[in-house]
């Protein structure tokens, strides 16, 4: 067993905090292409400069002993301020809502919601087949059955509406659309789905964990004015989830649910007391940090982030194209791109470009692997970089399909690619 600790000397400690911070390998998040990190490095590419992740963090220092209970009412108040500035720029007339831990807790508290709303002890859940992973388990949470709804093997961002009318069970309770889907940064058709929601009397959940906090600002500066209709401005769509420590750029823990008025977050409240939250104790300082950030990029701020990433986006995909063998898989209407291809074994590749210092996800869909990129502010300069990488480490080690056993052993990928 190890023994509890005895009490360590001030130097020992530091020496200890250093190494665990070296293991984190913060310093090296310049290189960082995944949604990890960028709240965490100095990043002059934000507007204003270091000057905003400086207030933040201070923010967050000042109120990291606090918890919503007692000491709670500041804390409170600026979460009532991100619900309406947010929610109501989600289209949302009167939202409600709260700060939770992050997008899998905001899922849960929606779908609990839905359940109580239903008065069912169980249920099924209905949903395309691209969505995260968090819903299949909080259908294993609570019971419900998980009906996910394949999109065609061509187009793993499209589902067909009809489809996921036919996978309807009479004990049906919730719905639920991502907009900004992980990997491929597509969004259901959301429309479609609230009409039905409305028709057939179910809760329609939209989790935007990835395109909360881009989608509108992408939306109202003009830089995409086709993006699906996805928000309350539908009148079927029940709850939004959008992530904070995701496109939001405030430091982790912080994601947001907002229900479209305040009679379904007392519905939360009944099922979850007594917040809506899954949680009791909620410590302050990650919604100090986050109403900061808010408060302080706001509308023009979130666009310059909003349109600074997306140019890299658009960098990446035109760059892979010019990459023999390489493609970009199609819908992502947000920061995402996911890099593959019909011929090659990318693991090796991934693998390379990993040692050279690179940060990213890999998935194993589609198969053998994809390769996810979600750049950021952070990462501004770095895609020409990158793109030589990528270029040289598929000349040097990418193998073709049919020899992807061998392949295999040299690197492995998961999910998020850790
Ligand atoms: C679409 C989507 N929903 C939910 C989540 C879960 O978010 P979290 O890791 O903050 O719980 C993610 C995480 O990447 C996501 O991409």
């Amino acid at each position: 067993m190890t023994p509890f600790p005895s009490g360590l000397r001030p130097d020992d400690l530091h020496r200890e905090l250093d190494r665990l911070e070296r293991v984190s390998r913060f310093s090296e998040t310049s290189r960082n292409l995944f949604d990890e990190g960028p709240h965490l490095v100095s990043t002059p590419e934000l507007p204003w400069g270091d000057a905003v992740r400086e207030a933040t963090v201070d923010a967050y220092r000042r109120f990291i002993h606090g918890e919503t209970w007692i000491t709670g009412s500041g804390a409170r108040e600026m979460e009532a301020e991100i619900v309406h500035w947010m929610g109501g720029l989600l289209g949302a007339a009167s939202p409600a809502g709260f700060v939770t831990s992050g997008g899998s807790e905001s899922n849960m508290c929606a779908i609990l919601t839905a359940k109580q709303r239903s008065g069912r002890r169980g249920g099924s859940v209905v949903y395309p087949d691209n969505g995260h992973y968090s819903l299949a388990k909080l259908c294993g949470m609570f019971g419900l059955d998980a009906i996910p709804v394949p999109a065609p093997a061509e187009g793993l961002h499209l589902v067909d509406p009809e489809a996921i009318e036919a996978a309807i069970r009479p004990d049906t309770i919730a719905l639920i659309a991502t907009a900004g889907t992980w990997a491929y940064g597509s969004v259901d058709p959301v429309e479609a789905m609230s009409e039905i929601a409305l028709r057939r009397g179910l809760y329609l959940h939209v989790d935007g964990a990835f395109g909360g906090y881009i989608l509108p600002f992408l939306e109202r500066s003009g830089y995409d004015t086709d993006i699906p209709p996805w928000d309350f401005r539908l009148p079927g769509v029940c709850s939004i989830s959008a992530d904070l420590h995701k496109n939001g750029m405030a430091p982790p823990p912080a994601g947001t649910l907002f229900f479209r008025d305040a009679s379904l977050l007392a519905t939360a409240k009944e099922i979850c007391p007594p917040n809506g939250t899954m949680t009791g104790t909620r410590g302050t300082g990650p919604i100090a940090g986050a109403w900061t950030m808010v408060k302080l990029l706001g509308e023009p701020g979130y666009t310059a982030v909003s349109l600074k990433s997306m140019a890299m986006r658009d960098e990446i995909v035109e760059g892979v194209r010019g990459i023999d063998g390489l493609r970009i898989h199609p819908g992502s209407r947000i920061n995402m791109a996911l890099i593959h291809s019909d011929d090659l074994d990318l693991r090796p590749v991934a693998t390379e470009l990993r040692s050279r210092g690179w940060m990213f996800a890999a998935r194993a869909v589609p198969a053998p692997v994809g390769i996810v990129v979600v750049p950021m502010p952070h990462n501004h300069g770095q895609i020409p970089a990158f793109l030589d990488d990528l270029r040289e480490a598929v000349k040097s080690v990418a193998v073709p399909l049919n020899d992807a056993p061998a392949a295999a052993a040299t690197g492995s990928v998961s999910s998020y690619g850790f």
